[in-house]
């Protein structure tokens, strides 16, 4: 499930604990296959009871320490549980990835409700914060972590494809982790931000047809979609101590579509 790529080693993540909020499919699911084949203790975090079971037991097949935590990242009280059980069964969390999130519908800005504005926020911005709140105490208690939040091409450059809400939730992404990093940094811990362009994950390939999917790709100086592990492996190096000095950092995993 590597996509037939070679996965890096980088021998100082073995024996870590990483919490993958959104790790039962897509992006998510990918960087727990390229943590655990590091030797990381992975806690594969999502809603759906099925989605996590699978990517559990695929990555126990493979000899690695995994387990499955079901919470909803938009309530606190599950966060909080989920924490919880992470901590009793890996221990400590090393490795935090609030990669949760995501959008339903391309509305148009004068169409967009209060309700589905607030849904948005919620799922991709809020929805980080509380993770992260709630897990860093024990980081700054241990002077140890590592955090890598999930923005979007989106937050950072005007997008046609994208809607208002998500843009704006994902670009709070990339201001929320840029104030971590400068406030976590005394304290011994780093967060950066990943900033996708489209990747194709399960979800992507449903909404979008093969012709979309096509101009999509023409729309890259490579000439090509990204896929979830492309995601996975700039995550693998940005939580390793190879990018230890890396702090505050927005890394465009995005197949050049960053030149407008
Ligand atoms: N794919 C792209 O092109 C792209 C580009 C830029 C950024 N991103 C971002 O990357 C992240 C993953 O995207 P993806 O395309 O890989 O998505 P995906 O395949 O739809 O997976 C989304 C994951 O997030 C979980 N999730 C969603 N809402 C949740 C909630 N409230 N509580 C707990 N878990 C929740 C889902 O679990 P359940 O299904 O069980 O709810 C699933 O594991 C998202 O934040 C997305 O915005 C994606």
């Amino acid at each position: 499930m590597s996509e037939g790529r070679p996965i890096p080693t980088y021998p100082d993540l073995a024996g870590r604990v990483a919490l993958v909020t959104g790790g039962s499919k897509g992006i998510g699911a990918a960087t727990c296959r390229v943590l655990a084949a590091n030797g990381v203790r992975v806690a594969v975090g999502g809603r759906s009871q099925a989605g996590i079971d699978a990517v559990v037991a695929e990555l126990r097949e493979v000899g690695a320490d995994a387990i499955g935590v079901s919470a909803d990242v938009g309530e606190t009280g599950q966060i909080e549980r989920m924490h919880s059980k992470v901590r009793s069964e890996l221990g400590p969390v090393d490795i935090l990835l609030p990669f949760a999130g995501g959008f339903g519908a391309f509305t148009p800005v004068e169409e967009i409700s209060a309700e589905e504005w607030r849904e948005v926020i919620d799922a991709n911005l809020t929805s980080t914060f509380l993770t992260v709140s709630a897990i860093v105490p024990s980081m700054i208690e241990r002077r140890r972590g590592v955090i890598v939040t999930m923005s979007s091409n989106g937050g950072r450059y005007l997008d046609k494809l994208l809607t208002a809400s998500y843009a704006a939730a994902k670009a709070g992404v990339i201001q929320f982790t840029r104030h971590i990093a400068k406030e976590l940094g005394p304290h011994g811990i780093r967060a950066n931000t990943i900033a996708p362009a489209t990747v194709s994950s399960e979800r992507i390939e449903r909404i979008m047809d093969p012709a979309s999917r096509a101009r999509v790709a023409e729309m890259s100086p490579l000439g090509t979609m990204g896929t979830p592990m492309d995601c996975a492996l700039a995550t693998l190096f940005l939580v390793s101590d190879s990018a230890r000095w890396l702090t505050g950092v927005t890394l465009d995993v995005a197949g050049g579509r960053i030149m407008l």
